[in-house]
């Protein structure tokens, strides 16, 4: 179950970085998710109004990124409940130097990891991680600077980083779609209810958001509540929010 492997990444995760001196609150709110609860209070251990965490996936083929076999990370979007989303709330925090901060903080092995599965499609990747940090990540309210005890500057740059890395190591699209013989092919074509009945088992049973381009298959993204935190928080998978804009047949899903 993801509940239970999410629980097991946070334990990992707050052990990985058990040396560095920040640290966020820590939460007792285990049972109260985002988007559960009537609650429309934002605090550090609830996610609002952002609350339906999106967890987003590329396939791109033209021109073609990342290994042969293995989606590519898009980011950790804090969608609001109803599908609809705020974004880049702190310009103060739009930071530019994402590699800088993740090697000052001695994330390389992160910084590695991303340029490998976090690329972007036009070969700018330090533009496509500050974009994904101002117009989304500055949006998670409960990885806010004035959420951590003795907080040293861009700490929650880093915790968002390897959270959304964790998050896609858990949801390997290119392996569940294989094993229902879902394979990238530049003649077979799929139904949009065979993608998202392997895609929906990957995801505990929650439906998935499907993006087609010219009718080819290129983007999932992957719908969370969270209670807690967003980075030490437990992640329930959730129905996607948003309607896929797939044709219901003859969807291609083109080799890169
Ligand atoms: C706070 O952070 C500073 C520097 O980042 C560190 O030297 C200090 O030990 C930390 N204090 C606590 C209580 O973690
Ligand atoms: C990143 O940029 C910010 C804002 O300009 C700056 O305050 C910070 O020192 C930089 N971090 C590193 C590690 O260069």
């Amino acid at each position: 179950m993801a509940f239970s492997r999410s629980s097991m990444l946070a334990l990992a995760v707050t052990s990985l970085v058990s040396g560095a001196s920040a640290q966020l609150e820590t939460c007792s709110n285990t049972n109260t998710f985002s988007c559960q609860s009537s609650s429309t209070n934002p605090t550090c251990c609830f996610n609002y109004p952002g609350g339906a965490l999106l967890q987003t996936q590329f396939w791109d083929t033209n021109p073609s990124t990342g290994p042969t076999d293995s989606w590519t990370i898009h980011g950790l979007w804090p969608d609001n409940c109803d599908g609809t989303y705020e974004s880049s709330c702190d310009s103060a925090r739009a930071y530019t130097n994402i590699s800088d901060i993740l090697t000052a903080q001695g994330r390389t092995d992160l910084l590695s990891y991303m340029q490998n599965y976090w690329v972007d499609i036009n070969g700018d990747d330090e533009s496509f991680w500050a974009h994904e940090w101002g117009k989304h990540g500055t949006c998670i309210n409960t990885i806010d600077p004035s959420c951590y005890t003795n907080y040293s500057s861009q700490e929650e740059v880093g915790d968002f980083f390897q959270k959304v890395v964790d998050l896609f190591k858990g949801l390997d699209t290119y392996q569940a779609l294989s094993a229902a013989g879902i394979t990238p092919s530049s003649s077979k074509t799929y139904t949009l209810s065979e993608i998202q009945a392997a895609l929906t088992s990957l995801h505990d049973g929650a439906s998935v958001y499907l993006g087609c381009s010219s009718g080819s298959l290129n983007q999932v993204w992957y719908f969370f509540n969270v209670a807690g935190n967003a980075i030490d928080g437990q992640y329930q998978a959730v129905d996607t929010l948003t309607k896929s804009n797939c044709p219901s047949s003859g969807i291609k899903y083109v080799p890169k």
